[in-house]
């Protein structure tokens, strides 16, 4: 069983926080932006509504989506590792000076600081497979969204194709966790949780019932890089 308390993931992700974007982009040999990238480009976002981007760690899908959007929109970010956020408020300085309307907070997604029917978007990049409770979560997210909005959640699958099933376990099980630990230097058990973790967590049809029952419906499925990743967006 993987442990998932939160004192747990967030102390793995303030060790890792200040290598955390480089580590991301050598270990997924730089796809992840492509994921990311790929994710905002589906979902249909208007500017001037603001949107939710949950577990946003170092906030590169906020940063992309207030972009998108145009200065104007409001955007939020949030996450309970203060660590990475402060790495997240850096970056807007740096990459979107004039972009006052994008806040980074701290909160738990299990227990979000804001009313009911919200966002126009409620997104989550990477996130909630770390969650405590995916159903809490989701339940969340779904609250906070306006009815009709949209629900995001981008997260790793296992790829069903027998051959590249092999493949991905091969470097996700043995490589990565090698990787990880020699360039986080210090920390090894986040690249042995990451693996574990996405093991643990329901991909397909399994995340989107747990979706459905949060209150989604209409759930599309976008698999990316032969199912390494999945996009699920639902409706409110
Ligand atoms: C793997 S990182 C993903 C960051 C970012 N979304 C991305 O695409 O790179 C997961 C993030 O989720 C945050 N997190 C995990 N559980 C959380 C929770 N219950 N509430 C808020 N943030 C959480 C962690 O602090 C971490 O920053």
């Amino acid at each position: 069983m993987v442990d998932k308390s939160g004192d747990r993931v967030r102390q793995m992700f303030a060790e890792i926080a200040p290598r955390y974007d480089l580590m991301n982009h050598v270990l997924s040999l730089n796809v992840d932006r492509h994921w990311r990238s790929k994710a905002l480009r589906f979902l249909k976002l208007h500017p001037g509504e603001p949107v939710l981007d949950t577990c946003t760690g170092t906030g590169d899908l906020a940063l992309s989506i207030a972009k998108q959007l145009g200065k104007e929109t409001r955007v939020i970010g949030s996450d309970f590792c203060p660590e990475m956020l402060e790495i997240a408020r850096d970056k807007r300085k740096r990459k979107l000076p004039s972009y006052q309307q994008v806040d980074f907070v701290e909160a738990d997604t299990q227990k979000l600081p804001f009313a009911d029917d919200t966002f126009q978007a409620v997104t989550v990049a990477f996130g909630l497979r770390n969650v405590a409770v995916t159903e809490v979560g989701l339940s969340e997210m779904t609250r906070v969204c306006k009815p009709g909005g949209q629900v995001a959640v981008l997260e790793f699958s296992k790829p069903t194709a027998f051959g590249l099933r092999h493949v991905y376990n091969a470097y996700f099980q043995h490589i990565l966790p090698r990787v990880g630990q020699r360039l986080a230097k210090n920390d090894q058990s986040a690249y042995q949780y990451l693996p574990e973790s996405v093991q643990a967590f329901p991909s397909g049809e399994a995340l989107a019932v747990l979706m459905r029952q949060a209150g989604l419906k209409n759930i599309q499925m976008v698999a990316m890089t032969f199912g390494v990743v999945t996009l699920y967006v639902g409706t409110k």
